[in-house]
């Protein structure tokens, strides 16, 4: 599924000369290595400020506290996202809201998301929460556009999505990180961007905003032993974000070899005759491939397809020694922990379909062409 031996192999020289360097300071918690990270990023980002923390579950947790998310509001998100996506919003003491998902690209659907604005629910509503699901960025454009007539603020949760943008021309396409009030990213180890261990970090263009995420990943502390409110320990380590600068030169170049790759799948299932582009009508096509929106530049954290029959495929898969992974199983509405929220099996139908029959196959950057055909070759053994 996936080979991070292979990434080390390249940059481990780097990566152990920036250890060296941030032992040699003996300075592990925050200070000039988590600064210059900061300055890296949000320059990449196109985005004003970057605040790093300890994980990207409490960088949404900040990015929604910093745009004025309180306790008692409410945060619309999709349904069909890892878990932090709402538990984010519930840590920020706010009530998840749902609205189903495109069942093409499956990110939020802004028409799903006008009609729950339109309806009477939305009293509490603070702000919407879109998710660049697999390093797709969401519809931002339309999204923006019911943000601002609904007075919302725009959270961007850009795990997934680091080098990722939007925009209907790619020279004016604008970075997952720069166009919500906030986004968050993780670098968790099996990200584009990943660090050897967990970390995360917000962006923003308010220089208010970043000020105070700074003292929210700080036990809200201003200055030492001094607490305006009570913040969490959410501070990035050193070690952490010299590897992530080690890293984030290479991130585009790799995100590029990952968009080749996913193309690579595309044609490889199309010869096979096991998708519609390959033949088939879509909907008797065994493997049916997801859609990039011509407006996204997509950087395949992940490469999904719709799979016939998955469990069975997964298995045969498991036997040939290829990994895969359904991203996600369970939709957040349908989670036990959600149960109060008063959501019930019907409600979200895309996003039920979706954990049904999503699969992910083997991504990243260092994967063969030569992998990649025994990938599709065992797929379509399976389906004859
Ligand atoms: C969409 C999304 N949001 C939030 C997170 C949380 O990030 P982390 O695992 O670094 O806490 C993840 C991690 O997988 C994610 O995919």
């Amino acid at each position: 599924m996936l080979d991070l031996q292979r990434q080390y192999e390249q940059i481990r020289a780097e990566v152990l000369a920036a250890v060296g360097r941030v032992c040699a300071s003996q300075h592990y918690i925050l200070g000039p290595e988590v600064e210059a990270f900061e300055r890296e990023l949000a320059d990449f980002c196109g985005a004003g400020a970057a605040v790093g923390c300890a994980s990207g579950t409490d960088a949404v947790g900040l990015a929604l506290v910093a745009a004025g998310v309180q306790p008692g509001d409410q945060v619309l998100t999709t349904p069909f996202s890892f878990f932090a996506s709402a538990s984010a919003i519930v840590r920020a003491g706010a009530r998840p809201m749902f609205a189903d998902i495109d069942p093409h690209t499956f990110n939020l659907d802004p028409a799903q998301v006008e009609s729950f604005l339109r309806s009477s629910r939305r009293d509490k509503l603070r702000a919407l929460l879109p998710v660049h699901l697999y390093g797709q960025c969401a519809d931002m454009d339309s999204l923006q556009q019911l943000a601002d007539e609904f007075r919302l603020s725009l959270v961007e949760d850009a795990a997934q999505a680091i080098g990722a943008s939007w925009g209907t021309e790619r020279s004016k396409a604008r970075s997952a990180g720069s166009m919500g009030v906030s986004a968050a990213f993780s670098f968790y180890p099996t990200k584009n961007l990943s660090a050897y261990g967990d970390a995360g970090l917000v962006t923003t263009n308010s220089p208010a905003m970043a000020a105070h995420m700074r003292r929210l990943r700080n036990h809200g502390s201003p200055r030492r032993y001094l607490h305006e409110e009570v913040g969490w320990n959410s501070r990035l380590d050193a070690i952490q974000a010299a590897i992530l600068r080690v890293k984030l030169k290479y991130v585009q170049g790799w995100n590029e070899t990952r968009r080749q790759r996913a193309a690579t799948y595309d044609q490889l299932f199309a010869a096979a005759g096991l998708t519609s582009a390959g033949g088939q009508p879509e909907n008797s096509a065994p493997i049916q491939l997801a859609r990039t929106s011509a407006h996204a530049h997509h950087v395949f954290h992940q490469y999904v397809v719709r799979a016939y029959r998955r469990e069975e495929l997964r298995e045969f898969l498991s036997a040939r020694k290829i990994g895969t992974e359904v991203y996600y199983p369970i939709p957040l509405h349908l989670q036990p922990c959600f149960v109060y929220l008063g959501y019930r099996e019907g409600d979200f139908p895309e996003a039920e379909r979706a954990a049904k029959e999503v699969l992910a196959l083997p991504m990243f950057p260092e994967l063969t062409e030569e992998e990649q055909r025994w990938v599709v070759k065992s797929i379509a053994d399976f389906y004859c």
